[in-house]
């Protein structure tokens, strides 16, 4: 049986369907950096990469020693190719600028290079997510560029995907045309696609979130999760079952599989930040395949994608997956 690997099923992208010849070549990196990333992340305490730095990232938490060799993958495999004009992650306050060394291109890479950093320690998955937008024109501005050069909303993002770091390394990869997933051939060291079009079944009885912050919710998610806990006897006259992996990646891997939802609300217990995940290198590229994947995912009152950025590090609620129960959330909320 032949094979189609990730290099393969790209350049059969750019051969049928236009995919510019420098987005293969970005994409490629990328999965490239998460096979490094994925290796590093497999030697745990053997390659002396558990345990966190001393360090904080904009958002004040404390960095793992894998967030920060992540980030340093991410940056050096994506910065000498000439095929992007900036990069963004989660670990750094400011846009990172191509050194003048090498040439720019027309991409925006903005990532969060290793989602749901606590279960690092613990030898439960974790992932990466990554997000291409095109650079605005610059009308010949060749000086650094600036955050507003990334706050596009989710509609104008290209590709985006996500790798996973679990018992098998797996690669989703959405261009805007559905959704693929490769899973990592260690013994040949390519992607190989295991999952063509992958499908978010419309309804679901299972539903995750972090139950421990119910005391903060706001009134539409607590009557929510009081309806979907009441089971068959309640309003929803059906059983739901409940996971909560605690990392994004590995919570929306499961949606991507086998259908269900993933909330996180905005709660009291930062009202000025709505919510905790942020926008630009978690809620899009999710929302992204989620939707590619035939399933939905708002901030309760909005559609993520329509979101237009403010700032780099913007956080934002989420409830994405299966579309029957993203659509009955959103509809508590505008009651
Ligand atoms: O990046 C934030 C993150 O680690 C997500 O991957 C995950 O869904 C969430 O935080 C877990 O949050 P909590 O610590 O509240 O379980």
């Amino acid at each position: 049986m032949s094979r189609v690997t990730l290099s393969r099923y790209l350049i059969e992208q750019t051969r049928c369907n236009n995919t510019p010849a420098d987005l293969r070549f970005l994409i490629e990196v990328v999965a490239r950096a998460c096979k490094e990333i994925s290796h590093a992340v497999s030697k745990g305490a053997l390659g002396g990469v558990l345990g966190s730095m001393e360090t904080e990232n904009v958002q004040g938490e404390v960095q793992k020693k894998l967030d920060v060799i992540s980030n340093e993958i991410l940056l050096e495999a994506n910065e000498w190719g000439g095929h992007l004009a900036g990069m963004a992650s989660e670990e750094m306050d400011n846009a990172y600028q191509i050194p003048g060394k090498y040439p720019k291109g027309a991409y925006l890479l903005v990532f969060d290079p290793l989602d749901g950093s606590s279960n690092i320690d613990v030898n439960v998955s974790v992932g990466t997510i990554f997000s291409v937008l095109r650079c605005p024109d610059r009308n010949g501005n060749d000086g650094d560029l600036g955050e507003e050069a990334f706050l596009q909303p989710g509609t104008e993002q290209v590709a985006a995907g996500y790798a996973i770091y679990g018992p098998q390394t797996m690669l989703m990869l959405t261009l805007g045309d559905g959704v693929k997933g490769f899973t990592l051939d260690r013994e040949l060291g390519s992607f190989v696609m295991t999952h063509d079009n992958i499908r978010i079944p419309e309804k679901t009885a299972e539903f995750a979130i972090n139950m421990s912050n119910q005391r903060h919710w706001e009134a539409p998610v607590s009557r929510y999760v009081d309806e979907l806990l009441a089971g068959k006897s309640g309003p929803l006259g059906k059983d739901y079952n409940m996971r909560w992996v605690a990392a994004m990646v590995a919570d929306v891997h499961r949606i991507l599989t086998r259908g269900g939802l993933f909330m996180y609300p905005r709660d009291s217990r930062e009202p000025e930040k709505p919510g905790k995940l942020r926008l630009m290198y978690e809620a899009n590229p999710m929302s992204f395949i989620v939707e590619q994947a035939g399933g939905a995912a708002t901030n309760g009152s909005q559609r993520i994608l329509d979101i237009q950025p403010t700032s780099l590090h913007q956080r934002v609620a989420v409830f994405l997956g299966s579309k029957e129960e993203v659509e009955r959330v959103t509809a508590y909320h505008q009651e």
